[in-house]
């Protein structure tokens, strides 16, 4: 293994300008990608952003059109599947229905040759950590959504793979359940340290796992990072709309001073947000300004703003109480509409509809991104500001 991370892990899984083009449309455009030995690694997507088809291409089930993958500094773009150290949980879990647990599970032992007891301590050890230590006989038909889903993965990791594979495994799984095999997915994947390269179109699911992630659209990843540095200072319009809520003010770059950029909105108002936290703007200086929801404090008109915060007026549409706390949306003179998330901690009084006021937040939980230009294909759910 060659290359190495700033914290000196080896680099699985590496993918060199990687394409998918299927009939004439590219699915995975110009790719680069690379993931460090025992991370917890997620794609995040939106449905036919290319997700699958890059897991496929990793997994060997699929031929890139151009581009090369190499898996620990090997390349293995054309090798066959099954030579490569790489196990695979699709979305339907496959088991044998009629077989039990352990026959399900040491099915991929059992082709290696291995000893009748070497089987049964692997299976055995598998099982504990899947937490399903008494099951062994139990026929895979009989279990619900959520044990079926911890017998394939036990299935896939008792192989002791470099690399495992996982398409939307959890899909199946009701709402409470999925929240329950997060966390589970999690602890075995630390327990076992095995690298898990991940899919799902689920944000809060892959910020919940993930020690990092990437959002892919259209074929092409537009940000990769740690769950809280994506989250916290998204690369375009897209990967802050899509992973959490974000508020976006359209505006100009009109300025700076030391190390924060001034935006003019387009009532006149002005922002500051981080130079760091501006793109690189080429022959434009429009852009828009975001800031999250939950950055916001919300208090009567005439406030005054504290240093390092930056300001906006605004009149409450709306006011919900959502028990842990209250959502407002607030017609800003600026002409957005501002989303502010108040915990609720028990001691304000708050805003009402109709009341003026005043929004602030820290400069240094602002960001700007480049306005984003939407392909036709695009649906225009999120569009309305
Ligand atoms: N075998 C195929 N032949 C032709 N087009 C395909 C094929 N497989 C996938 N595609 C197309 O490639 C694009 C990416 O598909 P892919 O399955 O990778 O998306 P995805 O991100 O996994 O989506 P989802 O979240 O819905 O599973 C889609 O436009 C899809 O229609
Ligand atoms: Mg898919």
């Amino acid at each position: 293994m060659s290359a190495m991370t700033r914290s000196d892990r080896p680099v699985v899984v590496c993918l060199e300008g990687v394409t998918k083009i299927f009939e004439d449309a590219p699915a995975v455009d110009d790719l680069n990608l690379e993931i460090y030995d025992g991370e917890f690694f997620s794609l995040l997507g939106p449905s036919g952003c290319g997700k699958t088809t890059t897991l496929r291409m990793v997994g060997g089930f699929e031929e890139p059109t151009s581009g090369r993958i190499l898996l620990g500094g090997r390349d293995v773009t054309y090798l066959a599947p099954y030579h490569r150290d790489v196990n695979t949980v699709f979305q339907s879990y496959a088991l044998f229905p009629h077989l039990n647990v352990f026959d399900n599970v040491a099915f991929g032992l059992r082709r290696k040759k291995l000893t009748k007891v070497e089987v049964a301590r692997r299976v055995g050890s598998m099982l504990e950590i899947v937490d399903l230590p008494h099951y062994e006989k139990r026929k895979a038909s009989q279990l619900s959504g959520g044990q079926q889903q911890r017998v394939a993965l036990a299935r896939a990791l008792v192989n002791e793979p470099t690399l495992l594979l996982l398409d939307e495994p959890m899909s199946a799984l009701d709402a409470k359940l999925r929240r329950q095999m997060q966390i589970e997915l999690k602890r075995i994947q630390s327990q076992v340290g095995i690298t898990f390269l991940y899919v799902t179109h689920d944000q809060e699911e892959a910020m919940t796992m993930s020690d990092r992630l990437a959002v892919m659209r259209s074929g092409k990843i537009e940000g990769i990072g740690s769950p809280r540095d994506v989250y916290d200072s998204p690369s375009t319009e897209f990967v802050a709309t899509f992973l959490g809520a974000s508020n976006l003010l359209g505006g100009s770059v009109t300025g700076s001073s030391g190390v924060l950029s001034s935006v003019t909105l387009v009532d006149g108002s002005t922002l500051s947000v981080p130079k760091e936290r501006v793109p690189a703007l080429e022959g434009t200086t429009s852009v828009k300004v975001g800031v999250r929801p939950e950055k916001i404090s919300i208090g009567v008109a005439g406030t005054s703003v504290s240093a390092g915060h930056n300001a906006l007026r605004g009149r409450v549409r709306v006011s919900t109480f959502t028990g842990v706390g209250n959502q407002y949306l607030v017609d800003s003179v600026s002409g957005t509409e501002l989303t502010v998330y108040a915990q609720n901690i028990g001691q304000e009084l708050a805003p009402r509809s109709g009341d003026d006021v005043v929004l602030t937040w820290p400069i240094e939980h602002t960001f700007a991104v480049v306005p984003m230009v939407r392909s036709s294909d695009e649906e225009s759910t999120n569009d309305e500001e």
